[in-house]
């Protein structure tokens, strides 16, 4: 085995959403380490400037990096349509961003080339999922809107119901008028909510998950530089600059079981 490859896999977010992430990835890559740092102390990143993202960004990657991670996940959506091109350029150890895995799932699944995306403010201003799907079906028709409610009622554990049924059709009315046929859940809470955004788009519609279709990603680069991690147990760490208590709580939902002990870190 390569001796690198017994070193973690690095994935950070703007707070606890990015578990989604770390719970397909784990699923996927079940030998490897994960070092998770959740940055709720200035949680959300999805309302901010793109300069302050690329700035949190870089202090989360370069955190990480410190522990020796062997290669970088950017959990966030809004972080990875930011800082993904910097952070690469900066780093001496490969990243993968959310965006171009979810992107490439939306573009290999829709059949009529009609494809909705949903994200944070930030995110969808970025126009890189937009751009991204472009890239791959230069004449795909795409729709693009910011649910920014869909952050809060994850997180408050709300995900079912008559209350965020109201909402997703609030939010989807437009997408399902243009006759959509792929809708990219492109924030980080939002898998938590596929039930009900299922349910409201219709069966139609297939739902990409940009969470799932990123570890994909990660397990073809580990095994492309030689970097699996071959033997287990695995080894969860979880860093936040916040609150350890409330992200523990409020993580179980997100990583679908108990995050283990949480510790906290001072951030720059
Ligand atoms: N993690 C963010 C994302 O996926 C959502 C929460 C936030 O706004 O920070 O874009």
């Amino acid at each position: 085995m390569n001796p690198c490859a017994s070193r973690a896999i690095g994935i950070f977010d703007s707070g606890v959403g990015g578990l989604t992430v770390h719970h397909r990835v784990a699923e996927r890559l079940p030998s490897e380490s994960i070092i998770y740092f959740g940055d709720t102390a200035r949680v959300p990143y999805g309302t901010k400037s793109a300069e302050t993202v690329v700035r949190y960004a870089r202090a989360c990657a370069h955190m990480l990096v410190r522990r020796d991670i062997k290669l970088l996940v950017v959990a966030c959506n809004t972080a990875s349509a930011y800082a993904l091109d910097i952070l690469r350029a900066e780093l001496d150890i490969p990243v993968v961003g959310v965006v171009e895995p979810g992107a490439k799932r939306a573009a290999m699944s829709t059949r009529n080339g009609r494809i909705g995306v949903i994200g944070t403010k930030g995110t969808i201003r970025s126009g890189q999922y937009q751009s991204a799907i472009l890239s791959y079906i230069p004449d795909a028709h795409v729709f693009a809107k910011a649910c920014p409610l869909f952050v809060p009622l994850a997180e408050e554990g709300w995900i079912e119901g008559p209350v965020p049924e109201q909402i997703a059709v609030e939010y989807l009315q437009e997408f399902l008028e243009n006759d959509i046929d792929t809708l990219v859940l492109g924030c980080t809470h939002y898998p938590l909510l596929k039930t009900v955004i299922g349910k409201v788009a219709g069966d139609s519609v297939a739902l990409v998950d940009s969470a799932q279709a990123t570890s994909e990603i990660v397990a073809r680069q580990l095994e492309s530089l030689n970097l699996q991690c071959a033997e287990g147990p695995p080894s969860y760490q979880f860093l936040v600059t916040d609150a350890p208590d409330s992200f523990a709580a409020v993580g179980s939902l997100f990583l679908g079981g108990q995050v283990g002990e949480v510790e906290w870190v001072a951030f720059e």
